[in-house]
């Protein structure tokens, strides 16, 4: 495995799927780990790494010289700092569901560019955001790393808002059948049965929740067979 790690190496897959990585931005870069191997797989012509922190983001410049890479740092919260550079890809990986949501609607240039996203939190809430305000999904994939089960999102702005259930906002609609997804389902289904305890307590109905975690733990069964 790459310095990346699986989770990384999954957002790197996606990336490489993008039409254009003529100029490709990596927001929330830290280490730079991503931009890097980005640039030294020849998946992005050029690249940008952003953080809103000025520690990571020289530790990222000091591992990109290392590498003698030519990347561009900038200091930035999201894509703030960004907006006329013509970024046409660009990643949001490691942060928060709702973080992230935050950045992209309030961003001209992710409504123009293709975007890889991975939420370590709140996956739900980006999802809603994202079908709610125009953002197409077009590919999520799971993948484990170090155990932890993680989705990864490309997707682009389309205009259109998209129609999702309950169960999409915590599984997504492409739901594959594989081991990384089923370790999902066993996750949501964890925070599902926790949630479904408050409804309890605050006497509102559990029919979607039960349904979610119905769905889950079906899931979980059919790939343990
Ligand atoms: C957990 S690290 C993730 C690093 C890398 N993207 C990854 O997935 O491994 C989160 C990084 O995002 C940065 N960050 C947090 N909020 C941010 C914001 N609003 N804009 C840009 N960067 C942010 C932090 O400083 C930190 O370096």
């Amino acid at each position: 495995m790459s310095m990346l790690g699986s989770r990384l190496e999954a957002a790197l897959e996606l990336l490489a799927k993008c039409e254009s990585n003529a100029l490709f931005a990596d927001i929330g870069s830290d280490h730079a780990f991503f931009a890097i191997e980005a640039i030294k797989r020849g998946i992005a012509e050029r690249a940008i790494a952003s953080d809103i922190n000025p520690l990571p983001l020289q530790k990222g410049r000091e591992n990109a010289e290392k590498q003698a890479l030519d990347i561009e740092f900038v200091l930035s919260d999201g894509f703030d700092s960004i907006e006329n550079k013509g970024v046409t890809s660009a990643a949001v990986c490691g942060m928060g569901g709702e973080l992230i949501a935050g950045m992209l609607l309030r961003s001209e240039t992710a409504h123009r560019c293709e975007l890889i996203l991975q939420p370590m939190s709140a996956p739900e809430e980006l999802r809603r955001s994202m079908w709610e305000n125009g953002f197409l999904i077009i590919e999520e994939k799971f993948v484990t790393d170090s155990g932890k089960p993680y989705v990864i999102i490309r997707a682009k702005y389309s205009g259109n808002n998209t129609k999702y259930s309950y169960c999409d906002l915590y599984l997504g609609q492409s739901r594959p059948r594989c081991d990384a997804f089923s370790e999902y389902c066993k996750k949501t289904a964890i925070a599902a049965k926790k949630r479904r305890l408050g409804h309890i307590a605050r006497n509102e109905s559990t029919e979607e929740i039960d349904c979610l975690i119905a769905y889950c733990e079906d899931q979980t069964q059919r790939t343990s067979l």
